[in-house]
């Protein structure tokens, strides 16, 4: 097995706010960037759909000499991650790794949350899954866990909305809705990666005692502690500190976008999925 960049994965942008903390966090490794940016959203789209384009951007990313990929995408992360690890990976080569953000962002819970509440903002793909109510109860059982679908902001970002004033609107209905729904959480996690892009307004709506997390930290932490844990995979994760783009949709707009991120000059190609 040839050596290679660490890919990760998003169905858009949102996965930047991953890839900038993991970067952060092992800036020596090479990373692969790839958004499906022609076919975002995800977060309304069926299991099977999320599912296969899910597939069909891993098994890109593994083509390009990723032996370790990361889905930086919660709803691929909810939907997906499951089948390609038991069914896919198997069949493709089983000394290649997927790993997901839902568990290693649970895993940090117990240190976040003081009344034991916690409020989940996501893809409705996400919510609808469970995933994070049954992440969290196999962890913490003692932890009531709420949450509320957010369907437009994903849309807000990926047009260029996030800081418009229209945006306001949408957030603060859905911070809203979260906390009527129970009002001891004082921990609300942002499980979409998209999210992070909107955090100064979501700060903004949301009550001073209450903690509002971003994921890509935490995802960072555990990924150095996946590499130390597993040496065989981090022998097969080239070191040069080198970071390229693939995006399904157009180059230009994609290096704009992705400037916002990172200072370095942006090396994006363009590629179609299948
Ligand atoms: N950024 C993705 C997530 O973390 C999905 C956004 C979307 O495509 O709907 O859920």
């Amino acid at each position: 097995m040839q050596p290679g960049p660490i890919g990760v994965f998003d169905s858009g942008y949102g996965g930047l706010t991953i890839l900038s903390q993991i970067r952060r966090h092992l800036p020596e490794y090479d990373f692969l960037y790839l958004g499906d940016n022609a076919r975002t959203p995800y977060g309304t789209r069926s299991f099977e759909v999320v599912y296969e384009f899910t597939s069909q951007a891993v098994r890109a990313l593994f083509d390009m000499g990723c032996q370790l990929v990361i889905l930086a995408c919660n709803t691929a992360s909810a939907k997906a991650l499951r089948t390609i690890q038991q069914i896919d990976l198997p069949k493709i080569d089983p000394r290649k790794r997927v790993l997901g953000i839902i568990r290693p962002t649970v895993e940090y819970l117990d240190e976040l949350t003081v009344t034991r509440h916690v409020g989940i903002l996501a893809t409705s793909g996400t919510i609808k899954s469970q995933s994070y109510p049954l992440e969290i109860k196999k962890l913490f059982p003692d932890i009531t866990v709420s949450g509320e679908a957010c369907p437009i902001w994903v849309p807000l970002v990926e047009n260029g909305e996030a800081h418009s004033e229209g945006a306001d609107y949408f957030i603060r209905r859905h911070i809203d809705n979260l906390l009527a729904k129970d009002d001891k959480i004082d921990t609300i996690i942002l499980g979409c990666t998209h999210y992070p892009i909107l955090y100064d307004k979501i700060r903004q709506y949301t009550p001073s005692h209450v903690n509002v997390i971003t994921q890509g930290e935490y995802v960072g932490k555990s990924l150095i502690n996946y590499l130390e844990r597993h040496p065989e995979m981090d022998t097969l994760c080239t070191k040069n500190a080198t970071c390229r783009f693939l995006t399904t949709e157009s180059v230009d707009i994609f290096r704009q976008y992705a400037s916002i991120f990172f200072d370095d000059t942006i090396q994006v190609q363009s590629l179609s999925l299948k």
